[in-house]
């Protein structure tokens, strides 16, 4: 029968005959499979796996800073790139939920191919693609890890004619998280909920600006850190924040407000493909609807999302 423990046995030893000496570069996008699979190939082959973590700028509130610490305390071999102006550039003017999409796969694909050119004598491309990203074209998993969907009308780029090494192909999510515990990652970050590779880009609706960004980065962090510190986080599959494209009035002292509206979205899901909105406690929902309001200058209104999907989807965009 099928254990963690003889499955990461039998990986690294099948990494290690397919791999040799080689140099393998893989994207880590501070989510379970990615660095699931980045551990099993650190274990294969050491200092020969290349890993690159990209910061689109559309990450959480310090997550870059902290997953990336993260990563080289678990001893991985890791580059750290700051292309947050790089993407921000890429989406100015852009409100078309695809063409974010889209602006953001490419610019990713250029900063990631930028970085792989420097590894020289790379032979192989790792990826933390999971069985069902293998049978199913929608994925929750980021660009990062799941590159190949992405199509460059200038031809592939030299990064993706490499030969690909994909160690947790045959595994489901949840046997995936089990291999990260056998190997001793840290069980918050195998907890994690999904994050869209887009990132808070299609949590913002409407064009992204860097005040956008923050503003919804501390929106975000307030919630999120709520439900921790409530024991809710672990109930939950998915949540976040949106950041609606409208102001409303409010009232501060004797001034009217014409401020900035944020949804809060929090699903319950097995795949993702369909999803309940989850009946957070009203005394919750007050103290995070409180400390939003008082805390984050430009917001003057919560409300929370209580749409299932079908018909709505998790993501606003
Ligand atoms: P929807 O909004 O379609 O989301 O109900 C289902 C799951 O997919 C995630 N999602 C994405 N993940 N790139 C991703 O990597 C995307 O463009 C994308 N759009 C949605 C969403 O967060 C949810 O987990």
């Amino acid at each position: 029968s099928w254990t963690p423990a003889a499955f990461v046995e039998t990986t690294v030893q099948t990494l290690k005959d397919q791999i040799g000496n080689d140099k393998v570069v893989l994207g880590l996008s501070g989510g379970v499979d990615s660095t699931v699979a980045a551990t099993l190939l650190h274990k294969a082959i050491g200092k020969n796996l290349y890993c690159i973590f990209v910061n689109n700028g559309l990450l959480r509130k310090n997550e870059f800073d902290s997953v990336l610490h993260q990563y080289k305390d678990m001893g991985l071999n890791v580059k750290g790139v700051d292309a947050s102006e790089r993407f921000l550039k890429a989406l100015e003017g852009e409100s078309d939920p695809e063409r974010k999409r889209k602006a953001i796969g490419n610019a990713f694909i250029e900063v990631f191919d930028d970085e792989a050119h420097q590894v020289t004598g790379v032979d192989w491309l790792g990826q933390g693609t999971i069985y069902p990203d293998v049978i199913e074209s929608v994925s929750v998993n980021g660009p990062s890890v799941t590159i190949k969907s992405h199509h460059n009308v200038g031809g592939l780029p030299d990064f993706m004619k490499l030969k690909i090494v994909e160690p947790l192909r045959m595994l489901f999510k949840d046997e995936v998280r089990r291999v990260g515990k056998e190997m001793g990652i840290d069980p918050e970050l195998l907890g994690r909920h999904p994050f869209p590779g887009p990132g808070l880009a299609i949590r913002i609706l409407g064009d992204i600006t860097a005040e956008k960004v923050r503003i919804l980065q501390e929106v975000d962090a307030i919630f999120i850190d709520g439900l921790r510190k409530w024991d809710l986080y672990d109930k939950v599959w998915q949540a976040g924040a949106i950041l609606l494209p409208v102001n409303s009035v409010g009232v501060m002292g004797d001034e009217r407000t014409y401020e900035k509206v944020v949804a809060l979205r929090a699903v319950e899901s097995t795949d993702g493909m369909t999803a309940d909105w989850v009946n957070l406690p009203y005394e919750f929902l007050q103290e995070v609807s409180n400390n939003i309001i008082n805390r984050v200058k430009g917001v003057n209104r919560v409300v929370y999302d209580i749409s299932s999907k079908p018909p709505a989807t998790i993501e606003w965009e």
